[in-house]
């Protein structure tokens, strides 16, 4: 798997600071309002503004007309006050009068509907009309704007994939074929890899090939995956041409801003990755969740994952409430320092949100923003001001890296593929499992990387793969190999069990059952046995399972727990092989949370890993570079809590003599020295 390098032109985009920045929408505001909100962002300390994201309609309001006038003097503006400009290229939204001439860029659905221009994001990735268009746009906004001293970044688009990621209609049909083409070569190679035998779907050409429309049945499901594929494909080669159309002109790093979130799944971003000069991601707090504070220190780490340990970028957040949630939750006073400390503990060098003034209309009037309706007497504006000072004591920090010994395994294909039609349980889901066993490590205090299948594991002792369902012969293997070479490995359910075309990892010449670790577990499964909706298991050890359970046979592991009611009484549960010079763990259910972490805690000690556990709700995590460790202890618990340390501590700038001492809901960040100067 090819990791990122960041080009040449990204090195040092934080200037070595921890960039404070928002998303700014001058367009809905007449001119006088520009002046107060640029003096107010040098108030707060903003450095970067990302201006033009949704400029498309301003600054082309009639096919070919162009006028600039407005975003020159707001560039003009920022420039003066020393802000830089992250530039949006403007085409993340067509204007109406596009989609008026040119109907075929609309998006279509599975089901044949159409998708109408009102909202935003009403274009389809295939349509060469909207690429023309598109990439007219950026190639003038490019050619007067590439080489402009307040522009530091250029800013692709917004959200590729957000809302439009899969397009049905017949010119994404015929880009589909062209990519299957280009994938299997011959029509018998693609009938081969989706196992068209089955249900008479045996394609004679190219032509009789269509995108997953909605069918009657389940439709087979490596052609759903390949369509999810391309499509994650098709917008990245949609970022590449408006890459290509900027880098003509401009050297200026190039990025676009990823949704590493619970609720998007459209987009492989470990593709994406190495392609971006930066790697930012938005990301907003998710009430909907159980564990809104996990998933926001998964999302850090994949990021950080994604960027290859590199500084990136939180391209948005929210300071308080959103507004396309069923309930838009605000954050409670300390909350915010408290998210965004976390993205900066787990390798942000760069806090940006959306929005810099609350807007007064359109669908996103109720999401908060830096500066609320209420002006500078608010909560809201106190805080933002507050952050910029935080970040600016935070500086030192810049460039640092994480460090880590354990990791999660995550891949959009496997989510992707565990979610296809007909399997033994709607309720398996890999990234919900990827957060269950992030979240026994979290628990333990352990910082952790996530990384896609086929990584190099050599800097890790102790990888979970969790219901890992699909990976190629080489991704099996380097699971393997890194158990075999002393690595301790904890493999959930569901995982390995298919190739990457989906076919059931089976030796066809005699009857065995699927999955590609049973010499690696010491194990192999004979049944699956799903559980009920709010079914759950008991085990013998005391502690209990939900959603799976299945008939594990053992041939050289050790039984580490049995199922101890239902069905499967007295079957394995839990078992353990050693393997070469380390160990496999399996779980054949979806382990409750507290002995998850138990497993692991158990796990982590052999591993010769020690984790600062000051329990599930404080998070502990270093990051380090050549003189200093900062220690970053995020205390969302009700109780004061302490760690040992000594060093300065830059949120109070007060000196720490043998113990850091962090009161409820705060935030310390100690910089301990390594080489004395
Ligand atoms: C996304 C978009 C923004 C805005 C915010 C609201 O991140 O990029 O334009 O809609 O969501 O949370």
């Amino acid at each position: 798997m090819e990791r990122h390098q960041p080009a040449p032109a990204a090195h040092n985009w934080q200037r070595n600071s921890i960039v404070f920045g928002c998303d700014y929408n001058p367009e809905q505001w007449p001119a006088e309002v520009w002046n107060d909100d640029v003096a107010l962002m040098v108030e707060a300390g903003i450095g970067l503004v990302a201006i033009n994201i949704f400029g498309w309609a301003t600054l082309e309001p009639r096919a070919g007309e162009y006028d600039f006038a407005s975003l020159d003097a707001i560039i003009t503006l920022l420039h003066k006050n020393d802000i830089r400009v992250n530039l949006g290229t403007g085409t993340a939204s067509p204007p109406p009068w596009l989609s008026t001439k040119h109907p075929e860029i609309l998006p279509v659905m599975a089901d044949g509907t159409v998708r109408w221009p009102g909202a935003r994001q009403a274009w389809c990735p295939s349509s060469p009309v909207f690429r023309e268009h598109a990439m007219r746009l950026v190639s003038k906004v490019a050619e007067r704007y590439g080489s402009h001293p307040a522009v530091a970044l250029w800013h692709v688009s917004n959200e590729l994939g957000c809302h439009n990621a899969l397009c049905y209609c017949d010119v994404s049909a015929a880009s589909f074929r062209r990519w299957l083409e280009s994938r299997y070569r011959t029509i018998e190679r693609l009938n081969d890899a989706w196992g068209t035998t089955f249900w008479s779907q045996r394609y004679g050409t190219w032509a009789e090939v269509l995108p997953p429309r909605a069918t009657l049945a389940a439709g087979n499901p490596a052609h759903v995956l390949d369509f999810e594929r391309f499509s994650s494909d098709e917008l990245l080669d949609y970022y590449r041409q408006e890459l290509a159309v900027i880098r003509s002109v401009s050297a200026i790093p190039v990025t676009t801003n990823f949704m590493v979130t619970a609720h998007i799944r459209t987009l492989d971003y470990w593709r994406w990755a190495p392609v971006v000069d930066l790697i930012a991601n938005d990301h907003y707090v998710d009430n909907r969740l159980e564990h809104p504070e996990r998933e926001l220190s998964f999302s850090a780490d994949l990021t950080r994952g994604l960027a290859n340990g590199n500084p990136w970028m939180l391209m948005e957040t929210a300071t308080s409430a959103v507004s396309w949630q069923p309930r838009n939750i605000a954050k409670v006073p300390g909350e915010l320092t408290r998210t965004v400390a976390s993205h900066i503990a787990r390798g942000a060098d760069g806090i940006c949100f959306f929005q810099w003034r609350a807007s007064r209309q359109g669908a996103e009037k109720f999401h908060s923003a830096l500066l609320p309706h209420a002006g500078t007497d608010s909560k809201i504006w106190r805080e933002s001001v507050e952050l910029g000072s935080l970040l600016r004591r935070l500086s030192p920090v810049a460039g640092s890296r994480v460090e880590a010994r354990a990791a999660v395994m995550f891949s959009w294909e496997s989510w992707w593929a565990v979610d296809a039609d007909s399997h033994p349980s709607q309720d398996v889901n890999h990234l919900r499992e990827a957060h269950r066993a992030y979240a026994a490590l979290r628990a333990n205090g352990v910082t952790t990387d996530v990384v896609p299948p086929g990584a190099d594991l050599a800097d890790y002792s102790l990888v979970v793969v969790p219901a890992v369902y699909s990976l190629s012969s080489a991704e099996a293997t380097a699971i393997s190999d890194f158990v075999a070479a002393g690595g301790t490995v904890i493999i959930t359910f569901f995982s390995g069990l298919a190739d990457e075309e989906l076919r059931l990892r089976m030796d066809v010449s005699r009857a065995n059952p699927p999955g590609a670790f049973a010499e690696l577990l010491g194990a192999w499964t004979e049944e699956f046995f799903p559980l009920g909706a709010d079914e759950s298991i008991v085990l013998d050890d005391g502690s209990s399972g939900s959603i799976w359970s299945e008939v594990v046979r053992v041939t050289t592991a050790t039984v580490l727990a049995r199922f101890a009611d239902g069905q499967l009484a007295g079957h394995p549960a839990i078992v353990s092989n050693s393997f070469g010079s380390g160990r496999a763990i399996y779980i054949a259910t979806a382990l409750d949370d507290n002995a998850f972490g138990t497993l692991v805690a158990r796990e982590l000690t052999r591993a010769g890993i020690v984790g600062t556990s000051l329990g599930p709700d404080v998070e502990v995590v270093v990051r380090v570079n050549a003189a200093d460790r900062f220690v970053f202890v995020i205390n969302h618990s009700a109780d004061e809590v302490s760690i040992a340390g000594t060093g300065t501590e830059l949120t109070t700038e007060v000196s720490v003599d043998g113990t850091l001492v962090v009161p409820s809901g705060e935030v310390r960040v100690l910089r301990e020295q390594l080489v004395s100067s």
